[in-house]
């Protein structure tokens, strides 16, 4: 089975080299691996709650892309998109504001350090506090919560995040009766590299420390690295490699070996000018070729958006019969589909004319049991799968039958999957392409809901 790691990017700045070090390059690396499913989105939204500068998300959203796809992040094998591409995620983030503890959000870290600082200056608790950064850990649930993410990679200070979206996804299996969520769990990265920034303390654009992971070019690079803050030692006397952020950086870009080479040539007095012309070197050597492809991207804004879209129509093919179930759970079910099956239900009591979907049971050339699925005109929606015992074949027509379309769909890239408990019992057959079968699952749905009021 496949993990689903799923992780969100805040579209406030510009990617740094602390940001492809310690979160890009590791996630795009983990990204590769046959056994995780990764989504990784731009968390658009949430720049809206730290800031108001159009411009700057605009930009911000365009730059992280560019940057991701440069550093070799494959849109064709993850997920990538833009949450504010999704409105799944508003509105499960409105499902869940329902069932949230007011007093949980009330122990939320990052309002409680604003009403702390409040306090302290003596000013009103909520001063200046906005309802949408009370609300960030709710709307962070969503974006997992939607998607039925297995694991989140975050840095510590977003645990209690994951907690809160756990905590929701609980509340509401339980308040409704079902395994409508999975629970989620932070995924904390050890070991990953925190790089210095320019004046040795951890690279963050909160101290504008930072060197640019593309922006500027290679000039701004070499720019950048030679203002790191280095001793007064001069060239022929020995530096101690680590107490050098230079050489904290270089590590996180260099082999073993050419570590050790540049550890020995710091010991051995190499002056501080053209250690940072080796720095410079090595960063370049990883960084050129991607710097020409984010050129590229940034160029084409366009395909950019195109990329994304497509994305958007990946994580949205899941997100939406997710809704859609969650919906009829809630009691917002359409009217209309209620209504169908009312009137057909009459009608097939009068007269048996009007044609229903029906469930066709068979025994297949293995002995096994199995039953298709045929929509009303005659169209195959569904196979099931093979069933040693011809009751366990009819339980699970009769679980569809009361269920209707809140029945858990799973979608996948031409087909749907239909699981009951967690366990595939039917399937579709194979769409041409992904409209073919984004049409399917609405008459799928549509069937489902018949069969469910006929009961
Ligand atoms: N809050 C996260 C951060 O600041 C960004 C984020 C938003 C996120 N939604 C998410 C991370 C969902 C993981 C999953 O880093």
């Amino acid at each position: 089975m496949q993990t689903r790691v799923l992780t969100g990017i805040t579209t406030t700045g510009t990617p740094h080299l602390g940001n492809y070090v310690g979160a890009i390059r590791p996630a795009i690396e983990a990204s590769r691996r046959a056994d995780v499913d990764a989504f990784f989105f731009m968390a658009d939204y949430h720049a809206l709650i730290k800031s108001g500068d159009a411009a700057r998300i605009e930009r911000s959203r365009l730059e992280i892309a560019a940057s991701w796809l440069a550093a070799g992040l494959d849109p064709q094998k993850v997920t990538f998109y833009r949450q504010s591409d999704i409105p799944e995620i508003p509105e499960l983030t409105w499902f869940l504001t329902c069932v949230a503890a007011k007093g949980m959000l009330n122990r939320a870290h990052a309002y409680k350090a604003a009403v702390d600082r409040n306090t302290g200056l003596g000013e009103d608790p909520d001063a200046a506090i906005t309802a949408g950064l009370y609300m960030y850990p709710v709307l962070m649930a969503a974006d997992i919560l939607a998607f039925d993410a297995h694991q989140v990679p975050v840095g510590r200070d977003q645990i209690q995040h994951i907690e809160m979206a756990r905590d929701l996804a609980q509340r509401f299996n339980h308040l409704h009766g079902g395994a409508f969520f999975v629970l989620p769990e932070a995924l904390i990265e050890e070991q990953v590299a925190t790089l210095p920034g320019l004046d040795g303390r951890k690279m963050s654009k909160s101290y504008d420390n930072t060197i640019p992971l593309f922006a500027g070019g290679e000039k701004g690079l070499r720019e950048a690295v030679m203002r790191i803050v280095t001793d007064s030692r001069l060239p022929g006397e020995p530096k101690d490699p680590d107490d050098s952020a230079l050489f904290t950086i270089f590590r996180a870009f260099a082999s073993a070996t050419e570590t050790a080479a540049f550890r020995q040539a710091l010991l051995e007095g190499i002056g501080w000018g053209d250690a940072k012309q080796v720095l410079c070197e090595r960063i370049e050597a990883d960084l050129a070729p991607l710097r020409e492809r984010y050129e590229a991207l940034i160029g084409d804004p366009v395909g950019i958006e195109e990329i994304l879209q497509q994305g958007a129509r990946k994580a949205r093919a899941i997100a939406t019969p997710k809704l859609a179930q969650l919906r009829e759970v809630l009691g917002l079910r359409s009217a209309a589909s209620r209504a169908v099956g009312a009137s057909s239900r009459r009608s097939a009591d009068a007269s048996k004319s009007r044609k229903m979907p029906r469930f066709a049971s068979f025994r297949d050339a293995d002995g096994n049991f199995r039953f298709r699925l045929f929509a009303a005109d005659g169209e195959e929606l569904l196979l099931s799968s093979a069933f040693a015992d011809p009751k366990a074949a009819g339980t699970v027509q009769k679980q569809l039958k009361t269920l209707g379309s809140a029945a858990v769909l799973q979608v996948q890239p031409l087909g749907l999957m239909l699981e009951l408990e967690g366990q595939p019992v039917a399937s579709t057959p194979e769409y041409a392409d992904q409209s073919s079968r984004d049409q399917a699952l609405l008459r799928l749905r549509e069937a489902l809901d018949q069969l469910a009021t006929l009961e």
